[in-house]
């Protein structure tokens, strides 16, 4: 029974290890670099493993995601795609992105950027803008986090909109589904909010065409990944004013690089991938009731589905 450990800081690896060995005291829990019988691996806990590091350990029995997404674990080309990859996911993580939202949907409505600037400038400037209710919120995935958001988003007052794969019924929101609702879905949303997993069907989804379909001088959050922003097209939007201002928090690259010129554009604002980052003391806990829930049961509630891509 081991237990590997991958993630992208050795300081990170070495604390998850100590904190898996203390939850987990019959188990053999190791660096990925420090395995000297890689046949005795049964699980893997990583966030994005070197392309071939989980195809040499034969005998792996699921891999554990150290968040709720699972693009970083499927990058690898070489990937045993029969092995289940577990998600990391709960009230905690749930918690924390329900926050983010609302701090950063509730800052575009009620106009924070241009009030910041105008203090920069000392200028007094009353701007007046609609109460929630007459504002339209969409979030696009109504999974966990997007459906917890939703929620919370309504109960400030926001007219809310969700659109996901399947259609859902959620009270006191509009839910659209699929390629057929996507247009009802943006037509007329004022903040748009992306809590998409990355697949191959919503890489690029907040594109020219997604902008173009909101109401001019909306707002969008993306606090999913990185590649599901075009981001030529932000620019563009962001010029022309079709798009007012963005709040991102993941990006293709990251660290997202210091001569990345979305640092300096006062239309952006940038958060370091820190949405919604569970806490290690937290995850720790979870990933350790999750492993030993699978080596008991043979399955756990938060497997995801590779094939599906979330
Ligand atoms: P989830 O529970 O798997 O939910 C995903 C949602 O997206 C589901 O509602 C799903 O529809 C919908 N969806 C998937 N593909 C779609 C498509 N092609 N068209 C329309 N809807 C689609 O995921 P989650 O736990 O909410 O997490 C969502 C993502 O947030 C993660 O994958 C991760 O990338 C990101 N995340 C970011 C942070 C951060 O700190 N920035 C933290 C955690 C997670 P169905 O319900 O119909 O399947
Ligand atoms: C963080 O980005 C996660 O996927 O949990």
């Amino acid at each position: 029974m081991t237990i590997v450990v991958s993630l992208p800081a050795e300081d990170k690896t070495e604390w998850w290890c100590q904190m898996l060995r203390d939850l987990l005291p019959d188990w053999r829990v190791y660096p990925i670099d420090k395995v000297t019988d890689p046949d005795a691996v049964t699980y893997a806990v990583v966030w994005r493993p070197a392309t071939g590091a989980m195809r040499s350990f034969r005998n792996l029995k699921a891999i554990v995601s150290v968040g709720a997404g699972i693009d970083h674990v499927l990058a690898d080309e070489q990937l045993p795609l029969h092995v289940p990859i577990i998600r990391t996911v709960g009230t905690d993580l749930t918690q924390r992105m329900k926050e983010y939202v609302a701090l950063h949907v509730l800052r575009h409505h009620r106009e924070m950027p241009r009030i910041e600037a105008n203090q920069a400038r000392q200028q007094w400037e009353q701007i007046v803008v609609p109460p929630a209710t007459q504002r339209r919120v969409g979030v696009m995935g109504l999974g966990n986090l997007g459906a917890a958001a939703a929620d919370l988003l309504k109960q400030i007052g926001f007219e809310v909109h969700g659109w996901s794969r399947s259609q859902k019924q959620l009270q006191g929101i509009k839910c659209c589904a699929g390629d057929e609702g996507l247009r009802a879905f943006l037509d007329g949303t004022e903040i748009l909010v992306c809590l998409l997993p990355l697949t191959e069907s919503t890489r690029g989804i907040l594109n020219a065409d997604t902008f173009n379909r909101l109401k001019p001088g909306a707002s969008v959050i993306n606090a999913a990944r990185g590649p599901h922003l075009v981001e030529s097209d932000l620019v563009e939007a962001l010029d022309s004013g079709q798009i007012a201002g963005a709040t991102l928090d993941v990006f293709p690259v990251e660290p997202l690089p210091r001569s990345h010129p979305f640092w300096t554009n006062p239309k952006i604002t940038i958060t370091p991938h820190v949405a919604s980052l569970i806490d290690a003391p937290t995850g720790s806990k979870i990933v350790a009731r999750n492993i030993k829930t699978f080596e008991e049961t043979g399955t756990v509630t938060d497997i995801a589905d590779a094939k599906r891509g979330y």
